[in-house]
């Protein structure tokens, strides 16, 4: 079992580059095969849910290689049209494959994905926009069928501004007949960057990252390069140790518009954020505060993803701040393992009452989820002694390697398998 063991205590200083967005590569990845021919995506961190999208492209018949943070992928020799269970349950974001598998294809079949336990993470919406676009979905044995020989151009009302439903639909009308309306459409950052992946592939998009898309389906090109943007969510929780830490450093490659959430949350306790260019300078002092109400929404809300951090950075400031939880049900499963460190925050229901100025003390705590993982990691910067962080796993889901991004910072952080 690997663990990340973390020693508290030391101010931060030094820089370090961003990954590439998680939650760009993967959806991009997945629309890669399209159309039959070459795509090559820059910025794409090593991660083990980027291997789970590679595996699960080479299991279609796709050759794949990926090397110095830049994945190609030749889709000319997609063979296959299901998604077998073990490949389904390593991450959620395996059911992005679905849209571009039926538009593809003609059919696609797949069990439940699996991913971080955040509460009931159904698919819904996902198989209602594939409906809407002329698909049938059959239940069968576990699995779902998908069938559409000819996907056409629709209007789909999300009833939900669902992330992974948007870019599921977006990607599917890129291969559908005719001109597809999405309405309700999540605004995230990253399905604005998937928006122009697809226009790379020739695809006619309007207004990816608002919240009304119209997707133009038609010939697509059998060649296409991009680069993903910048993790807004590893730049939140390198933010969170800051402010967990105290210290100054320089976060490089970096896209401030899409931080604003963050960036307000963060000065509003104290915080010192001051983006340069494509750097941003972070710091903060002995003293933090006040503490904060935080609601997580939907973008351009304060992310749900940023919350589990930026509650372990408010361990750190004198009162008591409050955390209401919209998005997912299950998303404060760090708590426990934060009490083990002596963390005083209790939770009822969505919502979190965090009363921050105690000390902290080192402990084994396990990480219940990928930036619940990260939480714990930010609050052992400031716990004195030595945290062992075990389950680890989770982390690599969506951290390239946190160990050598806080060692660049100057924590004392190590890694053991
Ligand atoms: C994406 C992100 C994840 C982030 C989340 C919310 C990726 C790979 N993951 O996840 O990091 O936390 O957005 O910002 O981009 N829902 C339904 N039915 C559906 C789909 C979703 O009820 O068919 C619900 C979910 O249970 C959840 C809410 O809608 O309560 C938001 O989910 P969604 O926006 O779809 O998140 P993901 O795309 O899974």
């Amino acid at each position: 079992m690997s663990s990340l063991t973390v020693t508290g205590g030391r101010a931060l200083s030094g820089e370090i580059r961003l990954q590439g967005a998680k939650n760009s590569a993967l959806p991009i990845l997945a629309a890669s095969i399209l159309s039959a021919g070459e795509t090559v995506i820059e910025n794409v961190p090593d991660l083990t849910d980027v291997d789970a999208a590679l595996e699960i492209l080479k299991h279609l018949g796709c050759k794949t290689e990926f090397t110095d943070r830049t994945v190609w992928v030749d889709s000319t020799t997609l063979t296959r049209a299901d998604i077998p269970d073990g490949l389904m349950r390593r991450m959620r974001s395996s059911v992005l494959f679905l849209g571009p598998i039926l538009a593809r294809t003609g059919e696609a079949t797949l069990s439940m994905p699996g991913g971080c336990e955040l509460g009931p993470r159904p698919i819904d919406l996902h198989l209602a926009a594939m409906e809407r676009l002329g698909a049938t979905v059959e239940e069968r044995g576990g699995n779902l069928i998908c069938r559409a020989p000819k996907l056409r151009g629709a209007r789909i009302d999300l009833t939900a501004p669902s992330v992974g439903a948007t870019e599921n639909s977006m990607i599917a009308a890129s291969g559908a007949a005719g001109v597809t309306l999405i309405t309700n459409a999540a605004r995230e950052p990253e399905i604005r960057d998937l928006g122009c992946f697809l226009a790379a592939l020739g695809v006619r998009v309007r207004g990816a990252g608002t919240s009304t898309v119209t997707v133009e389906g038609g010939r697509l090109r059998d060649r296409a390069r991009y680069r993903v943007i910048p993790d807004r969510i590893a730049a939140a929780t390198y933010i969170a140790a800051v402010a967990a830490a105290r210290g100054r450093i320089a976060l490089r490659g970096i896209c401030e518009r899409d931080l604003t959430a963050v960036s307000d949350a963060f000065r509003q306790m104290g915080v010192c954020l001051l983006y340069r260019g494509d750097t941003l300078l972070v710091s903060a002092g002995e003293r933090i505060g006040p503490p904060l109400t935080v609601t997580t929404r939907p973008y351009p809300g304060f992310p749900t993803d940023a919350q589990p951090p930026l509650m372990a950075a408010c361990l750190r400031a004198p009162g008591t701040s409050v955390f209401v939880e919209t998005i997912f049900e299950n998303r404060y499963r760090h708590v426990p393992e934060l009490l083990r460190m002596g963390a005083d925050v209790r939770v009822d229901g969505r919502v979190a009452i965090v009363r921050g100025g105690r000390p902290l003390h080192g402990a084994i705590v396990a990480a219940p989820d990928l930036r619940g993982g990260a939480a714990l990691a930010v609050a052992a910067l400031m716990a004195e002694g030595e945290t062992r962080i075990i389950e680890t796993r989770h982390i690599s889901r969506g951290y390239e390697d946190m160990a050598r991004d806080l060692r660049a910072l100057g924590a004392v952080a190590e890694t053991e398998d």
